[in-house]
Order: C-alpha cells, then sequence, then structure tokens
C-alpha cells in the first residue's frame, strides 16, 4: 500500500471514530452474534461502523442539556435544510413547501404504495433491489412487476425496452432506487430523462428513493429525478445513510405535485404519523447546515475501502464477478460461477463472515457486502473469504 494511500486510512479513520458496536443492542452486529457467534464478523445490514458527525453529536448534547423532550413540531429551518442541502449538494431547486414528513423512508414508500394504488394494482420495480420495494408491495396487496436492470461490460443498465414491454393498463407506480441499492449506479441525466419518458407515456407516477443521493465516488454526479422532471415525482430521502443516523427514524419527501402532496398527508394524518422526533429533528438540521466537512471525509475513505475490496476480488477471487460501485456504500457480489447453492451460507459457513443475501434482492446467486467499516476489519473480512474461495478449488 502507498504510503500516501495509508496515510488516508490513517487520517481518516481519526477522524471517523470507528468504535465497537457490539452489546449495543445493534442490529448488524448483536442481532447477527446471538445467532451465530461471536466468531461471525456481520458485513451486511446498510449503517455504518463510524461514530456520526461531531456537529451532530454537539446538537445533541446541547438539546440534551435543556433537559425537556416534549412534543416537538419542525421548524421552518428544518425545511430551509433541507433546501439548501438540495441546492448546494445536487445542485437542485426545491420549494420547501413540497416539503412532507416522514417516519423512515421505507415506512413513506409503504404508504404511498396503499396510497396511490389500489388492491390488484401494479408495481414496477428494478431488481436486483432493496428487499423492502417488494415487501411494501406484496404486503399492500399489490402486484410486483420486475423490470431486471442488465449487466453490461462493465456495468448494470435499466432495461427500457423491456420496461416498455411490462406496462399494461393496471400499472401504476414505479419505484427506483437511486443511486442504486445494491448495485451503485449513479442513474445520470440521460437514463433518468428516459425512464421519465416511458413513465409519462403511459401515465405511471414515480417514486425515487434517494437515501443513497449523497455518497457518490467521482467523477459520478449524482441527479435528483427532480431535476428531470416534477409532474408525477415523488422524491424520499432522509440523512439516515449518510451520517449514520437511521436509528432516529425520520425522513422526509419531496413531493412537486400538489394533489399527490395531498394524497400523502391525508395518509399519514389518518395514520397519525405526523409527530417528529426530536433527535431526528435536531440531526437533520445540524448534518444539513455543519456536516458537509465530515461527509466529505467520509466519502474519501469509503472510496478507498471501495477500490482496496475491488482490487482484492479482481485478484484474489476473479470468479465472482462485480463492477466498480458509483455511490453508496455497499458492493455487489455476482457468485454465480462458484456454482453455489446459496452463497451467504457458504461464506457465513466457511469464512465466518454474515453478507446479505441476493435472494432477497431478487438474485440468489449474489451477496451484498457492507464496506462502511475499519480497513482492519475489511481486510479481515476479505482475507476469510479469501480462505473459504480458495477451498473450492476453482471448480
Ligand atoms: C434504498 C434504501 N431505501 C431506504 C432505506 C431505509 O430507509 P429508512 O431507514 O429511512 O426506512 C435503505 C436502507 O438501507 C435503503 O438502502
Amino acid at each position: 500500500m502507498s504510503e500516501e494511500r495509508f496515510d488516508l486510512i490513517e487520517r481518516c479513520e481519526d477522524i471517523l471514530d470507528c468504535i465497537d458496536r457490539k452489546n449495543t443492542d445493534c442490529v448488524k452486529y448483536d442481532s447477527i452474534i446471538n445467532k451465530y457467534g461471536e466468531d461471525v464478523i456481520p458485513a451486511w445490514i446498510a449503517d455504518m461502523d463510524f461514530k456520526t458527525a461531531p456537529k451532530i453529536l454537539e446538537a445533541f448534547v446541547k438539546r440534551i442539556e435543556h433537559g425537556v423532550f416534549g412534543y416537538t413540531f419542525r421548524s421552518k429551518n428544518y425545511y430551509e435544510a433541507i433546501v439548501k442541502w438540495y441546492e448546494k449538494r445536487h445542485n437542485c431547486k426545491i420549494n420547501s413547501e413540497w416539503i412532507v414528513d416522514g417516519p423512515g423512508v421505507v415506512p413513506m414508500i409503504a404508504i404511498l404504495v396503499n396510497t396511490l394504488t389500489q388492491p390488484g394494482d401494479k408495481v414496477i420495480i428494478q431488481p436486483p433491489v432493496y428487499p423492502p420495494f417488494f415487501a411494501a408491495i406484496e404486503k399492500n396487496e399489490r402486484t410486483i412487476v420486475e423490470n431486471r436492470l442488465r449487466r453490461t461490460q462493465n456495468s448494470y443498465q435499466m432495461d427500457f425496452e423491456n420496461l416498455e414491454k411490462v406496462i399494461d393498463e393496471k400499472t401504476k407506480l414505479m419505484i427506483i432506487s437511486n443511486p442504486h441499492n445494491p448495485v451503485g449506479r449513479v442513474w445520470t441525466y440521460q437514463e433518468l430523462e428516459r425512464l421519465y419518458s416511458i413513465a409519462l407515456k403511459y401515465g405511471l407516477i414515480i417514486i425515487s428513493d434517494e437515501i443513497h443521493a449523497d455518497i457518490i465516488y467521482k467523477p459520478n454526479e449524482f441527479t435528483s429525478l427532480l431535476k428531470v422532471a416534477q409532474r408525477n415525482v415523488i422524491v424520499l430521502n432522509s440523512p439516515g445513510k449518510t451520517f449514520n443516523v437511521p436509528g432516529l427514524t425520520n425522513s422526509y419527501g419531496i413531493i412537486p405535485d400538489k394533489e399527490l402532496r395531498t394524497f400523502y398527508n391525508k395518509a399519514i394524518e389518518k395514520l397519525e404519523l405526523t409527530t417528529g422526533n426530536i433527535f431526528g429533528i435536531t440531526a437533520l438540521c445540524a448534518a444539513y447546515s455543519q456536516g458537509e466537512q465530515w461527509l466529505t471525509e467520509l466519502i474519501d475513505f469509503l472510496q478507498s475501502n471501495r477500490d482496496y475490496v475491488y482490487d482484492f476480488v479482481k485478484k484474489n477471487m476473479p470468479l465472482i464477478d462485480m463492477t466498480l460501485p458509483e455511490g453508496t456504500f455497499l458492493m455487489w457480489l455476482d457468485c454465480s460461477k462458484l456454482r453455489l447453492e446459496n452463497p451467504q451460507k457458504f461464506f457465513l459457513q466457511n469464512a465466518r463472515v454474515y453478507l446479505n443475501n441476493g435472494a432477497d434482492f431478487g438474485d440468489p446467486n449474489s451477496v451484498r457486502l457492507n464496506i462502511a467499516c475499519s480497513r482492519k476489519t475489511l481486510e479481515q473480512i476479505m482475507e476469510r473469504m479469501k480462505v473459504a474461495y480458495d477451498s473450492l478449488n476453482h471448480r
């Protein structure tokens, strides 16, 4: 490893404060260790092993010292922070009136599926994709229509030809992951424009889940779907992934279309879900107004982890097929060529590494790796996986 690289890792790990998360009731470590044993390294669910930004912690301390935690509303500053974040980070102008509140991006997706479609209606998703997209449709008794991503030479692409073929009069909604979890594609303006033109032609509403929008590796640039169009577009987001605060269960939507916004707001009022969580609100304001410097360091570090894994897999596990993610702290490993019955189980049993099972994303031959951990942990994960891989004797 070059000295410069080593410096970067040291500097970033210092700033990011990588800490032991065990015995905090965290899903990533404790639920897996309780089930499979202390020797397993969890590398799955999408949160990070880093302390959140110091500015957020400072804001929490200040709020805690106040000592009163009564019912709290989201102030003008809260909505302004979101407007400014989209403008500054994503070069996207939004109006604060378009913003709606939510208790998490996933609950918002479920509420929107419920509100905007009827039982039996069809909703399009693009597997392999984030498992709750499937669940939100199925659990609400709507029908999933898959427009699977196409694996091209070095990338994954949306299949526009197939998309037109699968739409019929029952198809009402499409949910996209922008950027795409798990393959790490950062959709370009041209791709989103082409997608939107098809949606417009058939009268589909698009939900663009932009929760991974802030973790983008140069030279890629994030494009909000709102830059392409506003009609029939719903954007969902939160600082959960970016600032490692998903446990605060706070999120927002951006819905320029007044009619759709009213539908959504009525739905959350009906469910009495309008009250915000004080720490979720405090975190968003601090993150979006003071968290940028920390975020820059985070992206540098994640990029070096991404490059390390990519090079390691290419060199040491060449039968595992992967592309270089353009964004997100997730990496998608296609293990088809290993001809394993269940790659996730294989690496759990033989490497004692717990990865996400690709089957949950709609592809049983793949696994998803979370790289938002210390370099030391990541190296252990890779070395263990290599030993398990080598034991297959490249059959
Ligand atoms: C694409 C995507 N959407 C939403 C979420 C979760 O959102 P929330 O925790 O706000 O429900 C995740 C978490 O991994 C995700 O990857």
